[in-house]
């Protein structure tokens, strides 16, 4: 069952008309909420970057955030997995196809929850490949817009040649990967670059450095060189749907020992205690 525009509905029954301008333009905004046992994950810091998503295509958000929760609760009951992978999306609704705000249109809003599949056992044992790109988005990744065109082409670039991910790097430093946040591990130290319009800013991002911190692991949020990426003892990826993963080769080069490190295990370990 989804939600669309006020009603619920199977999958297929769900239709949007071809001038919505997500269709158009990619003109709105997603979240994607993981759902563990039931229970949205950091609910409250989703709803908020949904809302810094909006006030950055300048667009009012249609409901209260407890409108929302209500909606994503009857989403959740809907389906069948304990641990499901909302998604949620907000565009600026149907309009004939100007690229200028249209005035007096209802924003399109549109639910789904699907079975979450949290990365298997194996690859977190073996850990993952990743490839490097040049970053050619726009100046402005921290709103979470679903016009995704270079995340998609940056990403398949990984898949193309049997990697998980695709690291970018823009001006010579690490931003982020095509749809997950970076950090490094070099002499047990923990680093990530700081949020700032050229990286989404991530929710398992938050997670992981409060759990550093609460945990005494040693961290530092700063900018990553390229240097600093390619010589790092471990590189590990973080986001909603794959939560904490070690990448353990870059561009065909091993990182470190080639194997998944300390850092990552103990990061794994307490954002799973943590998740439960
Ligand atoms: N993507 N950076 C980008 C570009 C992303 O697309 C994502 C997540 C992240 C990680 O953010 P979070 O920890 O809040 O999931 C960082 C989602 C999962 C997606 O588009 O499917």
């Amino acid at each position: 069952m989804i939600y669309l525009n006020g009603k619920f509905m199977p999958i297929e029954e769900a239709y949007v008309p071809v001038l919505d301008r997500g269709f158009i333009f990619g003109d709105g905004v997603y979240e994607v909420i993981p759902v563990y046992s039931r229970k949205p994950f950091r609910l409250a810091e989703h709803l908020a970057r949904l809302q810094h998503s909006l006030n950055g295509i300048r667009l009012k958000n249609p409901h209260t955030n407890e409108q929302l929760h209500a909606l994503i609760e009857k989403i959740i009951a809907g389906n069948a997995a304990d641990d499901q992978y909302l998604y949620l999306h907000i565009t600026r609704g149907v309009a004939k196809r100007d690229h200028a705000f249209p005035a007096g249109v209802s924003p399109t809003v549109f639910m789904m929850s699907n079975p979450l599949l949290i990365p298997p056992r194996e690859l977190l044992l073996t850990g993952v490949p990743a490839i490097t790109a040049s970053d050619n988005r726009w100046g402005r990744c921290d709103i979470k817009a679903i016009s995704l065109l270079p995340n998609v082409l940056l990403r398949q670039l990984a898949i193309d040649s049997g990697a998980m991910e695709t690291i970018l790097l823009r001006d010579g430093f690490l931003t982020e990967g095509a749809a997950s946040n970076i950090f490094i591990a070099k002499n047990n130290v923990l680093l990530t670059p700081p949020k700032s319009h050229l990286m989404l800013p991530g929710i398992t991002y938050d997670v992981v450095l409060e759990l550093a911190q609460a945990h005494a692991i040693s961290h530092e949020v700063r900018e990553i060189t390229e240097e600093e990426l390619r010589t790092a003892d471990e590189v590990l990826l973080t986001s909603s749907t794959r939560e904490v993963m070690p990448i353990v080769s870059l561009d065909g080069k091993p990182i470190g020992n080639g194997k998944p490190g300390s850092m990552f295990n103990q990061l794994n370990q307490l954002y799973q205690q943590y998740k439960a």
